[in-house]
This record gives C-alpha cells, sequence and structure tokens, in this order.
C-alpha cells in the first residue's frame, strides 16, 4: 500500500491517497455513475479489511476524489479489482495515474504479473490497458451477469523487468506533457476543469462480484 503519491499533470497535481473508510462517500458517488452494477458500500468495506492482500487508493485533486483504483495481491500475481474515474474528470490522466500506482505497488509487493477482466465492448478502458502493456488472454462468457456481457481478460507480464521498467518511465513522463483531449472525445458529463472552480459553481475478488461472481474491474 503506498500512503501518498503524486503526480503532476498539465491540468494539475493529483494526489494518490491510501483509501480509507471517510472517502466511501465520494467513492461511491463515482461508483453508481460509471458502472452498471456498482459495488455496494459494504462489498467496499470489505475489501478494505483485507488489508494484507488488497491495495485501494484514491485519486484526489485538490481535495476532491476524482477516481479510484483496487488491487488484490496474490503473490506472483496481482489482480485489478477496480478503476474508475469521476466522468467530469475522464480523459485528463486520472485513470493512466491509478494504474501506474496500481503497477507499482504490485511490483513492491513481489508480483511480476498483473491481470485484469474489461468488458468487451469498454474499448476505452481497453485502449488505457493496451498503453501499460497488457495483452488479451481469453474472454469469460457472460462474465457481467446485469447485462450477459463476456469480458475480456487482459495480462501485463513481467512488470518487474527493466523493459518494463522503461514502459512505465515513458508514461510517466509523457503525463506532464498532455493536454485535455477535444470535448468530442471525452466521457459523459464532462466539465470544463476550470469552470469547475469559477464562482457561481457549486462548485474477488472471487465472491461478491461486478461480474461473474468474481470481483473484476467492472469492465
Ligand atoms: C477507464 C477509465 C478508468 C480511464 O480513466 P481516464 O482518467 O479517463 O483515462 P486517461 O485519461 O488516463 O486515459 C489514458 C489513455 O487511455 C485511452 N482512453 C482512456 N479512455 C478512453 C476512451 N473513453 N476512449 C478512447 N480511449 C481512451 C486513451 O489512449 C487515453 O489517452 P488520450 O486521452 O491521450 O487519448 C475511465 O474511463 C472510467 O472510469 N471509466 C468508467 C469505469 C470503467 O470502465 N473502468 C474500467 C473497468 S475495466
Amino acid at each position: 500500500m503506498v500512503k501518498k503519491a503524486e503526480f503532476e499533470l498539465a491540468s494539475g497535481r493529483v494526489t494518490l491517497l491510501a483509501m480509507r473508510r471517510r472517502h466511501l462517500r465520494a467513492v461511491m458517488r463515482i461508483e453508481d455513475v460509471v458502472y452498471p452494477k456498482p459495488w455496494t458500500l459494504s462489498l467496499f468495506l470489505s475489501e478494505l479489511a483485507q488489508r494484507d492482500m488488497r491495495a485501494y487508493h484514491v485519486a484526489c485533486s485538490a481535495s476532491r476524489i476524482v477516481g479510484y483504483s483496487g488491487l488484490m495481491l496474490a503473490g506472483e500475481e496481482a489482480h485489478v479489482t477496480t478503476i474508475a474515474v469521476d466522468p467530469q474528470w475522464q480523459r485528463r490522466k486520472v485513470g493512466t495515474c491509478l494504474l501506474a500506482n496500481m503497477v507499482k505497488v504490485a511490483k513492491s509487493r513481489g508480483s511480476s504479473n498483473l491481470t485484469l477482466e474489461v468488458r468487451v465492448a469498454n474499448k476505452g478502458a481497453q485502449a488505457l490497458y493496451f498503453e501499460f502493456g497488457f495483452q488479451p488472454a481469453g474472454i469469460r462468457k457472460n462474465y457481467y451477469s446485469e447485462t450477459g456481457e463476456d469480458a475480456l481478460i487482459m495480462w501485463a507480464c513481467g512488470i518487474d523487468t527493466p523493459e518494463y521498467a522503461e514502459r512505465l518511465a515513458g508514461i510517466e513522463a509523457r503525463l506532464a506533457l498532455s493536454r485535455p483531449p477535444p470535448a468530442s472525445s471525452r466521457g459523459p458529463g464532462y466539465v470544463d476543469p476550470g469552470a469547475l472552480d469559477r464562482p457561481g459553481r457549486s462548485g474477488n475478488p472471487w465472491g461478491a462480484a461486478r461480474g461473474g461472481g468474481v470481483i473484476g474491474a467492472g469492465g
């Protein structure tokens, strides 16, 4: 578990903190809008209780929680259980920060390989995973019971190798240079981050699951 990690993005600093119970209200607000079958509060609580085998983090911009991630640690292999970014903050590299952090945590805990499941139709998330060297390794049929969608199983192998360290360094070096993409390619509900600060605006693994009886990145 990393207590605190900081990333400098074109749009400002993003701080990653170990997820705590006090963060769950904000986490659930995001969870409820990004996933068709949101995890329950009690599922998050039970994940947080398994401190030795889990690493959950929140991403904060200023003091606002804008995303979160979850990792199950199992020796050589680590499993991304969830990753999500507030729709208003998508395509600003918060997901990249969360995934880069998960890779580092997995590596520091002795894992060589990282896996996850993603909805076959979720091409945006898959594009992010490809960037991190994840490769398709199979399909889990009807994994997402709520919609009957299949999951693509992906693996990033050799995250502890010098080659992978180079890939990660490249991703991190590009973070600060990135610029927000055109509005047409942002997620639903995107709000210009500058506008949020202007006056006048307020402002399972292996159990209960997001899919197929197995907790997995919600697709
Ligand atoms: C998937 C998710 C976490 C990505 O977070 P994000 O902060 O928007 O991702 P980033 O800004 O770091 O994206 C990095 C790169 O991934 C790819 N990518 C991310 N989202 C994309 C999308 N919707 N469409 C196409 N490419 C996308 C792009 O290559 C992007 O780089 P670019 O913006 O310079 O083109 C976010 O879209 C999300 O929360 N989705 C809903 C929940 C979900 O599907 N989680 C994944 C479950 S497996």
